[in-house]
Protein backbone atom coordinates (compact mmCIF):
# COMPACT_ATOMS: atom_id res chain seq x y z
CA UNK A 1 0.00 0.00 0.00
CA UNK A 2 0.98 3.74 -1.13
CA UNK A 3 2.19 5.28 2.41
CA UNK A 4 1.68 8.67 2.20
CA UNK A 5 4.78 11.83 2.43
CA UNK A 6 3.25 12.33 5.73
CA UNK A 7 3.44 9.75 7.18
CA UNK A 8 6.93 8.91 6.42
CA UNK A 9 7.89 12.42 7.25
CA UNK A 10 6.48 10.97 11.04
CA UNK A 11 8.44 8.12 10.94
CA UNK A 12 11.33 9.72 9.94
CA UNK A 13 11.01 12.40 13.16
CA UNK A 14 10.84 9.03 15.55
CA UNK A 15 14.39 9.14 17.01
CA UNK A 16 15.88 6.45 19.35
CA UNK A 17 15.64 6.21 23.46
CA UNK A 18 11.87 4.84 23.39
CA UNK A 19 10.50 1.68 25.37
CA UNK A 20 6.82 2.15 23.72
CA UNK A 21 5.66 3.84 20.66
CA UNK A 22 1.56 4.12 20.06
CA UNK A 23 0.30 4.45 16.51
CA UNK A 24 -3.11 6.24 17.96
CA UNK A 25 -5.92 6.50 15.52
CA UNK A 26 -3.91 3.99 13.46
CA UNK A 27 -7.01 2.63 10.92
CA UNK A 28 -5.12 0.46 8.46
CA UNK A 29 -1.85 0.97 11.03
CA UNK A 30 0.62 1.93 8.41
CA UNK A 31 2.82 4.52 10.03
CA UNK A 32 3.26 1.93 12.98
CA UNK A 33 4.34 -0.86 10.03
CA UNK A 34 6.81 1.68 9.14
CA UNK A 35 7.80 1.24 13.10
CA UNK A 36 7.81 -1.98 13.16
CA UNK A 37 10.26 -2.02 10.08
CA UNK A 38 12.70 -0.74 10.91
CA UNK A 39 12.27 -1.79 15.09
CA UNK A 40 11.81 1.74 16.00
CA UNK A 41 11.52 0.63 19.66
CA UNK A 42 11.26 -2.38 22.10
CA UNK A 43 7.03 -2.13 21.73
CA UNK A 44 4.76 -0.61 18.77
CA UNK A 45 1.31 -0.41 19.91
CA UNK A 46 -1.52 0.16 17.44
CA UNK A 47 -4.67 1.66 18.71
CA UNK A 48 -8.01 2.41 17.16
CA UNK A 49 -11.67 2.68 18.46
CA UNK A 50 -13.21 0.42 15.26
CA UNK A 51 -13.28 -2.86 16.11
CA UNK A 52 -13.02 -4.61 12.58
CA UNK A 53 -10.31 -2.24 11.21
CA UNK A 54 -8.15 -3.50 14.81
CA UNK A 55 -9.06 -7.30 13.77
CA UNK A 56 -8.00 -6.96 10.14
CA UNK A 57 -4.61 -5.16 11.52
CA UNK A 58 -4.15 -7.97 14.26
CA UNK A 59 -4.37 -10.45 11.18
CA UNK A 60 -1.99 -8.78 8.86
CA UNK A 61 0.28 -7.71 11.70
CA UNK A 62 0.50 -11.77 12.52
CA UNK A 63 1.41 -12.40 8.90
CA UNK A 64 4.13 -10.05 7.91
CA UNK A 65 5.77 -9.34 11.90
CA UNK A 66 5.56 -12.71 13.51
CA UNK A 67 5.88 -12.31 17.04
CA UNK A 68 9.21 -14.01 17.92
CA UNK A 69 8.61 -16.95 20.43
CA UNK A 70 9.84 -16.10 23.66
CA UNK A 71 13.42 -17.23 24.01
CA UNK A 72 15.26 -20.26 25.49
CA UNK A 73 17.20 -19.08 28.21
CA UNK A 74 19.67 -21.45 27.74
CA UNK A 75 19.87 -20.11 24.33
CA UNK A 76 20.10 -16.48 25.53
CA UNK A 77 23.63 -17.35 27.42
CA UNK A 78 25.47 -17.51 23.72
CA UNK A 79 24.37 -14.76 22.68
CA UNK A 80 26.15 -11.18 24.35
CA UNK A 81 23.94 -8.70 25.34
CA UNK A 82 24.80 -6.10 22.81
CA UNK A 83 24.29 -8.96 20.06
CA UNK A 84 20.73 -9.40 21.76
CA UNK A 85 20.10 -5.98 21.67
CA UNK A 86 21.32 -5.71 18.07
CA UNK A 87 18.57 -8.20 16.99
CA UNK A 88 15.82 -7.16 18.65
CA UNK A 89 12.96 -7.14 16.72
CA UNK A 90 10.50 -5.12 17.84
CA UNK A 91 7.29 -6.31 19.62
CA UNK A 92 3.66 -4.87 18.76
CA UNK A 93 0.33 -4.78 20.55
CA UNK A 94 -2.79 -4.20 18.81
CA UNK A 95 -5.74 -1.89 21.22
CA UNK A 96 -9.22 -1.39 20.26
CA UNK A 97 -9.87 1.36 22.30
CA UNK A 98 -10.31 5.32 22.89
CA UNK A 99 -7.09 6.84 22.61
CA UNK A 100 -8.16 9.24 25.92
CA UNK A 101 -8.04 5.90 27.70
CA UNK A 102 -4.47 5.17 26.81
CA UNK A 103 -3.12 2.55 29.38
CA UNK A 104 0.59 4.30 29.82
CA UNK A 105 0.67 3.02 33.53
CA UNK A 106 0.69 -0.26 32.57
CA UNK A 107 3.55 -0.13 31.40
CA UNK A 108 5.57 0.94 34.71
CA UNK A 109 6.69 4.36 35.58
CA UNK A 110 10.02 4.12 34.08
CA UNK A 111 9.14 3.02 30.79
CA UNK A 112 9.93 6.11 27.77
CA UNK A 113 6.63 6.56 25.58
CA UNK A 114 6.07 8.37 22.76
CA UNK A 115 2.40 8.81 21.03
CA UNK A 116 1.91 9.63 17.97
CA UNK A 117 -1.39 11.13 16.98
CA UNK A 118 -2.50 11.93 13.37
CA UNK A 119 -4.96 12.57 10.35
CA UNK A 120 -7.89 14.02 12.80
CA UNK A 121 -8.88 17.11 13.64
CA UNK A 122 -7.50 19.73 16.14
CA UNK A 123 -10.01 19.99 18.67
CA UNK A 124 -10.06 16.02 19.02
CA UNK A 125 -6.58 15.99 18.99
CA UNK A 126 -6.48 18.56 21.77
CA UNK A 127 -8.87 16.87 24.21
CA UNK A 128 -7.16 13.11 23.67
CA UNK A 129 -3.42 14.78 24.35
CA UNK A 130 -5.33 16.71 27.47
CA UNK A 131 -6.94 13.41 28.67
CA UNK A 132 -3.62 11.59 28.28
CA UNK A 133 -1.83 14.21 30.12
CA UNK A 134 -4.10 14.20 33.01
CA UNK A 135 -4.29 10.65 33.74
CA UNK A 136 -0.63 9.99 33.33
CA UNK A 137 -0.64 13.05 35.61
CA UNK A 138 -3.39 11.24 38.40
CA UNK A 139 -1.22 8.39 37.74
CA UNK A 140 1.98 9.99 39.21
CA UNK A 141 0.50 12.07 42.24
CA UNK A 142 -1.03 8.35 43.28
CA UNK A 143 2.50 6.90 43.05
CA UNK A 144 3.75 9.89 45.09
CA UNK A 145 1.26 10.81 46.93
CA UNK A 146 0.28 14.44 45.78
CA UNK A 147 -2.63 16.29 45.74
CA UNK A 148 -3.54 17.87 42.50
CA UNK A 149 -2.97 21.28 43.36
CA UNK A 150 0.80 20.59 43.73
CA UNK A 151 2.10 18.74 40.56
CA UNK A 152 5.74 17.28 40.62
CA UNK A 153 5.61 16.64 36.73
CA UNK A 154 9.13 16.39 36.58
CA UNK A 155 10.28 12.25 36.83
CA UNK A 156 6.99 10.63 35.27
CA UNK A 157 6.74 13.99 32.72
CA UNK A 158 10.07 13.51 31.25
CA UNK A 159 9.14 9.56 29.75
CA UNK A 160 6.42 11.08 27.80
CA UNK A 161 6.26 12.63 24.38
CA UNK A 162 4.21 12.81 21.78
CA UNK A 163 4.52 13.92 17.76
CA UNK A 164 0.89 15.29 16.34
CA UNK A 165 0.01 16.04 13.13
CA UNK A 166 -3.60 17.40 13.17
CA UNK A 167 -5.86 18.01 10.33
CA UNK A 168 -6.69 22.29 10.45
CA UNK A 169 -6.56 24.15 13.54
CA UNK A 170 -2.91 24.22 14.60
CA UNK A 171 -3.00 27.65 16.11
CA UNK A 172 -5.53 26.21 18.76
CA UNK A 173 -4.12 22.68 18.55
CA UNK A 174 -0.79 24.96 19.43
CA UNK A 175 -2.07 27.59 22.10
CA UNK A 176 -4.22 24.32 23.72
CA UNK A 177 -0.94 22.44 24.24
CA UNK A 178 1.41 25.33 25.32
CA UNK A 179 -1.01 25.54 27.83
CA UNK A 180 -0.71 22.21 29.23
CA UNK A 181 2.73 22.37 29.44
CA UNK A 182 4.25 20.75 26.39
CA UNK A 183 7.31 22.28 24.61
CA UNK A 184 9.28 21.70 21.25
CA UNK A 185 11.40 19.45 20.29
CA UNK A 186 10.89 19.37 16.56
CA UNK A 187 8.55 20.50 14.21
CA UNK A 188 8.56 20.90 10.29
CA UNK A 189 5.78 22.05 7.68
CA UNK A 190 4.72 19.36 4.66
CA UNK A 191 2.94 19.65 1.61
CA UNK A 192 1.13 17.09 -0.38
CA UNK A 193 -1.64 16.74 -2.52
CA UNK A 194 -2.05 20.71 -2.20
CA UNK A 195 -2.63 20.39 1.26
CA UNK A 196 -0.45 21.85 4.54
CA UNK A 197 0.59 19.80 7.50
CA UNK A 198 2.01 21.09 10.70
CA UNK A 199 4.02 17.91 12.19
CA UNK A 200 4.90 18.56 16.05
CA UNK A 201 6.95 16.97 18.45
CA UNK A 202 6.60 17.56 21.77
CA UNK A 203 7.44 17.02 25.29
CA UNK A 204 7.00 17.61 29.23
CA UNK A 205 10.27 18.45 29.47
CA UNK A 206 11.10 21.60 30.79
CA UNK A 207 12.39 24.26 28.26
CA UNK A 208 14.69 25.60 31.01
CA UNK A 209 16.05 22.17 31.99
CA UNK A 210 17.80 21.09 28.83
CA UNK A 211 19.01 17.80 30.37
CA UNK A 212 16.86 14.90 30.13
CA UNK A 213 18.12 12.88 33.75
CA UNK A 214 16.54 10.29 32.33
CA UNK A 215 19.04 9.50 29.68
CA UNK A 216 21.40 11.92 31.02
CA UNK A 217 21.42 13.29 26.95
CA UNK A 218 21.20 16.84 25.92
CA UNK A 219 18.07 17.72 24.01
CA UNK A 220 16.74 21.43 22.87
CA UNK A 221 14.03 22.22 24.04
CA UNK A 222 11.84 25.29 23.28
CA UNK A 223 8.51 26.86 24.29
CA UNK A 224 5.58 26.13 22.17
CA UNK A 225 5.10 28.98 19.86
CA UNK A 226 0.73 29.27 18.59
CA UNK A 227 2.54 29.96 15.04
CA UNK A 228 5.31 27.91 14.72
CA UNK A 229 9.22 28.42 15.42
CA UNK A 230 11.48 26.01 14.30
CA UNK A 231 9.69 25.21 10.63
CA UNK A 232 10.13 28.57 9.72
CA UNK A 233 14.05 29.13 10.04
CA UNK A 234 17.18 28.06 8.00
CA UNK A 235 14.63 27.61 4.75
CA UNK A 236 16.32 26.99 1.42
CA UNK A 237 14.50 28.85 -1.48
CA UNK A 238 12.13 26.32 -2.10
CA UNK A 239 10.90 25.89 1.10
CA UNK A 240 11.04 29.63 1.63
CA UNK A 241 8.66 30.00 -1.01
CA UNK A 242 5.90 26.85 0.18
CA UNK A 243 6.04 28.49 3.86
CA UNK A 244 4.76 31.97 2.10
CA UNK A 245 2.26 29.99 0.16
CA UNK A 246 0.79 28.30 3.39
CA UNK A 247 1.21 31.64 5.12
CA UNK A 248 -0.58 33.53 2.87
CA UNK A 249 -3.62 30.65 2.75
CA UNK A 250 -3.42 30.76 6.48
CA UNK A 251 -3.70 34.54 7.13
CA UNK A 252 -6.33 34.58 4.00
CA UNK A 253 -8.39 31.93 5.93
CA UNK A 254 -8.42 33.37 9.23
CA UNK A 255 -9.52 37.30 7.51
CA UNK A 256 -12.01 35.17 6.22
CA UNK A 257 -13.88 34.50 10.08
CA UNK A 258 -15.95 36.90 10.86
CA UNK A 259 -14.41 38.66 14.10
CA UNK A 260 -17.57 38.24 16.22
CA UNK A 261 -17.13 34.29 16.14
CA UNK A 262 -13.15 35.00 16.69
CA UNK A 263 -12.13 38.11 18.95
CA UNK A 264 -8.80 37.36 18.77
CA UNK A 265 -8.56 37.32 14.57
CA UNK A 266 -6.42 40.67 14.44
CA UNK A 267 -3.49 39.32 17.23
CA UNK A 268 -3.51 36.03 14.72
CA UNK A 269 -3.53 37.17 11.51
CA UNK A 270 -0.75 40.03 12.75
CA UNK A 271 1.25 37.34 14.19
CA UNK A 272 1.46 35.34 10.90
CA UNK A 273 2.03 38.58 9.08
CA UNK A 274 4.93 39.40 11.09
CA UNK A 275 6.33 35.63 9.90
CA UNK A 276 5.77 36.09 6.51
CA UNK A 277 7.14 39.69 6.76
CA UNK A 278 10.76 38.23 7.92
CA UNK A 279 10.80 35.64 5.54
CA UNK A 280 10.09 38.39 2.90
CA UNK A 281 13.82 40.22 4.28
C1 LIG B 1 -8.20 9.48 9.12
S1 LIG B 1 -7.76 8.21 10.18
C2 LIG B 1 -6.06 8.63 10.49
C3 LIG B 1 -5.14 7.51 10.11
C4 LIG B 1 -3.66 7.79 10.31
N1 LIG B 1 -3.34 8.11 11.68
C5 LIG B 1 -3.20 8.90 9.39
O1 LIG B 1 -2.75 9.94 9.88
O2 LIG B 1 -3.27 8.72 8.17
C6 LIG B 1 -8.55 8.62 11.70
C7 LIG B 1 -8.75 7.40 12.62
O3 LIG B 1 -8.97 7.86 13.94
C8 LIG B 1 -9.80 6.93 14.60
N2 LIG B 1 -10.32 7.59 15.82
C9 LIG B 1 -11.03 8.74 15.88
N3 LIG B 1 -11.26 9.06 17.17
C10 LIG B 1 -10.69 8.09 17.94
C11 LIG B 1 -10.59 7.87 19.34
N4 LIG B 1 -11.11 8.71 20.21
N5 LIG B 1 -9.92 6.79 19.77
C12 LIG B 1 -9.38 5.92 18.88
N6 LIG B 1 -9.44 6.08 17.54
C13 LIG B 1 -10.10 7.16 17.08
C14 LIG B 1 -10.82 6.58 13.54
O4 LIG B 1 -11.42 5.35 13.80
C15 LIG B 1 -9.93 6.54 12.26
O5 LIG B 1 -9.50 5.23 11.97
Amino acid sequence: MKISQRLQQINRMVGPGYDHIWDCCCDHGLLGMLLLQRNAAPKVHFVDCVAPLMQQLSLELARFFPLQPISNPQNATEQTTTEQTANLQSEWQVHCLDVAALPLAQYGKQAKHLVIIAGVGGELLVELVRSIVANQQSQSDAHSGNDSSNHDLSQGARQLEFILCPVHHNYHVRSALAELGLSLKDEYLLEENQRFYEILHLTQANTSSKTNASSKTAEAVVPLSATGSIMWQGLDADKTRQAKRYLDQTIGHYQRIPEQRMPNKPQIVAAYQHILQQLNC
